[in-house]
């Protein structure tokens, strides 16, 4: 059994409201997808060529890549993507299935703990795509209610000109003279993959670790990919993070690398179909073509399927060491823990300051 598909059970143990929710007929069979992307195409293009997508992340121009490549693979379709972060889209979704007013087609996002949720509340379409078989088991619902498309994870990533070629691997490393005054974070309280990575970091080495990291003055910024475009802008003034990805090869002035004996975060980004989607055609043609061999090996980070290649130079993410992609979705279901620890962060460094990252020029 999946890791989330027995969130999903023990959800529906913990709500006697629930319980009976699938006898509801909420949770009708599967549709098995066999039709070739061209097929699929046309159908889409009856629908009227446009699908809606909300995916988590916090830059505007994030997805504009797999945009692009989407409407350039399948001419007249228009991908209308929206970024914002996974925890302020999955509030606004909850609102339009409240109000019986979905105009989302797809979501493909963080917060993984929604997805059971939303499945037992019957918002999910069940569907399996071409190569559902073949994603890995922890990562996909059994009745493809939902299912991983990417593997995000936190890497190290530092400037190795300005580091002085002090190559950060293991996270006690950052408590090292160099870093001093050179790291910038995001706030752990804003982002819960971040926090999930200072929950792993301090689980192993204690709240000392965290103490020490405070000396060495971080900047705290809001949002994942700000780090890097800190870095990268400053010349030297900041060098290194631990709270951004990009992707598992590293852009031109950066490295990248990856803690062994620490752990760092993974998790697959997840996505779905809505039930009342205004055009299912056309979310099928993208989820689809998501996990298609073709745009797999394009994403620039681990597959999702088993039957793929992992990046050049890389095991296949379940057999990565210094990570475990199966524990994130765990993780999120306990929100209590979350919060919990969520202020404990506030109570140390304060609350988030600064612009949304949507907006905020970096
Ligand atoms: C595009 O997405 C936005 C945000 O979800 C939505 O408000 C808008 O109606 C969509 N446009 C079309 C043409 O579907
Ligand atoms: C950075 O990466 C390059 C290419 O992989 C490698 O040759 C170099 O040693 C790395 N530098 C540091 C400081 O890690
Ligand atoms: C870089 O490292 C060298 C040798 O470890 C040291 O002498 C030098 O001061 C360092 N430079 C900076 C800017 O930290
Ligand atoms: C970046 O910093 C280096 C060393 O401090 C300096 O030589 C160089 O001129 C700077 N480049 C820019 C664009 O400011």
């Amino acid at each position: 059994m999946s890791v989330l598909k027995s969130l999903a059970l023990s959800a529906i143990a913990a709500s006697s409201a629930l319980a009976y929710a699938p006898q509801l007929g909420f949770n009708t069979p599967p549709v098995v997808e066999t039709r070739t992307l061209d097929q699929i195409h046309e159908a889409a293009l009856k629908e009227g060529g446009t699908v809606t997508v909300w995916h988590g992340g916090d830059e505007k121009t994030q997805q504009d890549s797999l945009k692009t490549a989407f409407e350039a693979r399948f001419p007249g379709m228009t991908l209308n993507i929206t970024v914002d972060l996974s925890k302020y889209h999955d509030i606004n979704l909850d609102r339009q299935l409240a109000t019986k007013n979905v105009y989302v087609d797809s979501i493909i996002l963080q917060t993984l703990h929604d997805y059971p949720r939303w499945k037992d509340e019957g918002a999910l379409l069940n569907y399996k795509p071409v190569g559902f078989e073949n994603i890995y088991e922890p990562f996909k619902d059994e009745d493809g209610a939902y299912m991983g498309f990417f593997v995000f994870a936190w890497s190290n990533i530092y400037a190795p000109k300005s580091a002085n070629g002090s190559a950060p691997k293991e996270y006690t490393d950052y408590l090292k003279p160099e870093f001093k005054d050179k790291l910038v974070l995001t706030y752990p309280n804003d982002d819960d993959a971040v926090l999930y990575q200072f929950d792993l970091i301090m689980k192993q080495y204690g709240y000392s670790w965290f103490e020490s990291l405070l000396a060495q003055n971080p900047r705290w910024v809001r949002g994942t990919a700000t780090p890097v475009s800190l870095i990268g802008a400053s010349n030297g003034t900041y060098t290194a993070t631990f709270t951004s990805s990009v992707g598992t090869s590293a852009p031109p002035g950066f490295n990248i690398s990856y803690p062994v004996d620490g752990t760092f975060t993974s998790w697959p980004q997840t996505g779905a179909i809505l039930t009342d989607a205004p055009h299912p055609e056309s979310a099928k043609l993208l989820h689809n073509w998501i996990l298609s061999p073709e745009h797999q090996a394009a994403s620039g980070t681990w597959t999702v399927r088993k039957d793929l290649p992992s990046p050049e130079g890389l095991p296949g993410i379940l057999d990565m060491p210094g990570t475990d992609a199966t524990k994130f979705a765990k993780w999120m279901g306990d929100r209590a823990a979350v919060e919990r620890l969520r202020f404990f962060f506030e109570d140390k460094i304060g609350s988030a300051q600064g612009k949304s990252p949507l907006t905020d020029d970096l």
